[in-house]
């Protein structure tokens, strides 16, 4: 669900086989086109690309075994309601997996801890709930799944690197930022120029939260 660009529909293929089936359900036509044009590896299940909402998917009632849903959720407005749509595609032996991050994990070194704070601040508006894993136990619970299964996945990049997720975080962040919550883009630009001359002494760490539940 929200497969975007379709990396994890194609590896969720590969590894479920040809005698079953992939649904990748996402709202925007554009990654859909990304991910239809991906390539999918011999022996792979079958992938069905369907447009779909998080609170409205295009799926039959207990359909699924398993769905998965990586950095979504963040940008949904109704939680609750996707999740109980979520149980209601679910089979009763089904199981969601939910990855988000908590952008209050971040710390990147940056000459000007000041700027960096009024920059993430902005940055925060680019999606619904920065700070959503620490309470989807209780989304997940309310929902009626199970007990979560749940794990942090660090993001650690120690120096300058731009084929990191860091330097591409940092373009994205450029691109999105100026003209909000006062920031200009001559400010922003000092602070994407201070990360990237901090050579061997940049420290980007950020974490992102897992969760496995059963439907019961
Ligand atoms: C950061 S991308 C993640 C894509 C993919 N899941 C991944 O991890 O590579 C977020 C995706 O969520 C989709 N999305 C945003 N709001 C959504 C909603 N309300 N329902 C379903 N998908 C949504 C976006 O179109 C986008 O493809």
């Amino acid at each position: 669900m929200g497969a975007g660009p379709g990396f994890l529909t194609v590896e969720m293929a590969a590894e479920v086989g040809p005698d079953g089936l992939v649904v990748a359900v996402e709202p925007s036509e554009a990654m859909r086109a990304l991910a239809q044009a991906r390539e999918v590896p011999a022996g792979a299940a079958p992938i069905e690309h369907r447009s779909g909402e998080a609170t409205a998917l295009p799926l039959a009632d207990a359909s699924v075994n398993v769905l998965t849903v990586t950095q979504v959720y963040e940008y949904v407005a109704e939680v609750p309601a996707a999740l109980a749509e979520a149980r209601r595609v679910l089979s009763p032996d089904g199981r969601i997996f939910v990855l988000d991050t908590d952008w209050d994990s971040l710390v990147w070194h940056s000459a000007d801890p000041a700027r960096m704070r009024r920059i993430l601040t902005a940055w925060d508006a680019h999606l619904v709930d920065p700070a959503l894993p620490r309470r989807l136990p209780r989304f997940l619970r309310d929902a009626g799944f199970g007990a979560p299964e749940v794990r942090v996945l660090p993001l650690l990049t120690v120096g300058w690197d731009e084929r990191s997720f860091a330097a591409g975080l940092v373009g994205l962040v450029e691109a999105f930022v100026p003209g909000r919550d006062g920031v200009d883009a001559d400010e922003v630009q000092a602070w994407a120029a201070d990360l990237r001359s901090l050579g061997a002494d940049g420290f980007f760490s950020l974490n992102r939260y897992l969760f496995l539940a059963d439907r019961r």
